[in-house]
């Protein structure tokens, strides 16, 4: 949903989130044009993050943002396709904003559905105006001033970009901890997922602008920072050697936690395939960078990792998880689990739920295999039934809830501090963790 008024805004833009309805040819902050916008975000924080960005882009041009969509010239919706139902979700939501549009409204549809359905969406909801994949970002404003100066609509769909989303500002919407996207896009090809196509391919920010941005969210007052990026442990940092030296993924997390100011570092998500000793070791070395890895594992059975491309095996995974474990500081671990993949075994299942067993992840989000255009698991034969993927899915998560249970009795006897209780913006729900995101 909308965010309510923060503080972010007010620090880095000198607006808030306008609570009122109605259009705003002479705001009382002073705003010139009177435009306003209304924005809604679904799916990872990346796409919250992309948001924040997309924010600074609009009030950077004198926009101001509501929290009503019929308050709004300009609407956009930042979407999210990583499953069925999230995508489900975009159609009928437009039709929502249809009902609320004034003449001269701008809708906007953004993020991965935008991308993976183009132009289709002018076909099927004609009420929209710009249809932009998180590729092209970069080209937002040029897109905006053709829709400001009365194109009626644009589309931004390329994701042969080699660059990543910067902006002059970022609206942020936690007053202490900012996200920091570092790579984007994904060249890793697991053959169930539309990140490769919804996102484009791989590319990092040099580390000399990353930091330069960590010093100047510390001088506003921002304690902690999050890094980002699909796989954000395979970062390679793109500064030319000539005007400076390239950092490892490790040696960023450790530049980033000395920067003056900086309290806590965390990142999301890391790839098991380029998970290596050096990143527990900046771990230990560092109290500033958070003792927490996601590190998802998909499934606890090779043949299925296999089958999903996850270029590495059970025991491979496993031995990644020893080598955390030996760490001189302990590391919560959380992981992301699909059941019901094309093929999956009851066997396959029951080694998925061993693995569980054996490294008792501090949380799980876990998932049932979802069909989604474009990926080579699509076309994969031995679906698995959709009441056979609920069976499993149940499962799985009586499993991670006695798991957590007993890692949770376990951390309040001795007083230490886990997961759960470090991550406020994680939530339980019902039967495990969810992301607070709605998907
Ligand atoms: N079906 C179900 N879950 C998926 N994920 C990605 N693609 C799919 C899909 N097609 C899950 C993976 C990933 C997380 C962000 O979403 O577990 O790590
Ligand atoms: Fe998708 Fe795999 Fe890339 Fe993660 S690593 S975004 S699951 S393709």
């Amino acid at each position: 949903m909308a965010k309510a008024f923060d503080f972010g805004v007010e620090r880095l833009a000198g607006t808030g989130v306008a609570a009122e309805a109605g259009t705003h040819e002479h705001s009382q902050d002073g705003c010139a044009t009177g435009r306003t916008f209304f924005l809604e975000t679904f799916g990872c924080q990346m796409n919250e993050h992309d948001s924040e960005k997309v924010a600074g882009v609009l009030l950077a041009r004198g926009y101001r943002q509501v929290e009503k969509p019929e308050a709004a010239s300009v609407v956009l919706y930042n979407t999210c396709s990583i499953r069925e139902k999230a995508a489900q979700k975009v159609f009928s939501r437009l039709g929502e904003y249809r009902t609320t549009k004034k003449d001269g409204q701008i809708i906007g549809v953004l993020g991965c559905v935008a991308q993976q359905e183009g132009e289709e969406i002018f076909a099927r909801a004609p009420w929209v105006s710009l249809v932009c994949g998180s590729a092209s970002y970069r080209k937002l404003p040029q897109m905006i001033a053709q829709l400001e100066a009365g194109n009626t609509r644009v589309t931004g769909l390329d994701t042969d970009t080699d660059e990543t989303f910067e902006t002059e500002m970022t609206r942020r919407d936690n007053p202490w901890r900012a996200y920091l996207t570092i790579i984007e896009g994904c060249d890793k090809a697991c053959s169930y997922c539309v990140v490769p196509f919804t996102r484009g391919p791989e590319r990092s920010r040099a580390s000399g602008s990353i930091l330069r941005e960590v010093k100047e969210l510390a001088d506003l007052g921002y304690t902690e920072v999050q890094l980002l990026g699909q796989t954000v442990n395979s970062y390679a940092d793109p500064t030319p050697t000539s005007s400076g030296r390239q950092m490892r993924f490790s040696e960023l997390l450790v530049a980033v936690a000395e920067v003056a100011g900086i309290r806590r570092v965390r990142f999301t998500t890391s790839h098991p395939r380029d998970f290596g000793k050096d990143i527990v070791e900046a771990i230990e070395a560092v109290p500033g960078i958070c003792n927490h890895v996601h590190l998802p594992v998909q499934s606890g059975s090779t043949a299925v990792l296999r089958a999903m491309q996850r270029t590495y095996t059970r025991d491979e995974y496993l031995e990644k998880m020893e080598m955390i474990r030996a760490a001189k500081r302990t590391i919560s671990v959380t992981t992301d689990i699909i059941v019901g993949f094309p093929g999956e075994t009851e066997d396959d299942f029951r080694d998925t739920l061993r693995l569980m067993e054996e490294v008792r992840y501090d949380g799980a989000f876990t998932f049932k295999y979802s069909p989604r255009p474009n990926t080579p698991s699509l076309k994969m034969a031995d679906a698995i039934p959709e009441e056979e993927k609920s069976r499993r899915l149940a499962i799985l998560m009586e499993k991670q809830r006695e798991i957590q249970a007993g890692l949770m009795r376990h951390a309040w006897g001795r007083g230490t501090n886990c997961w759960l209780a470090g991550n406020r913006e994680e939530k339980t729900s019902g039967a495990g963790i969810r992301r607070i995101t709605k998907l």
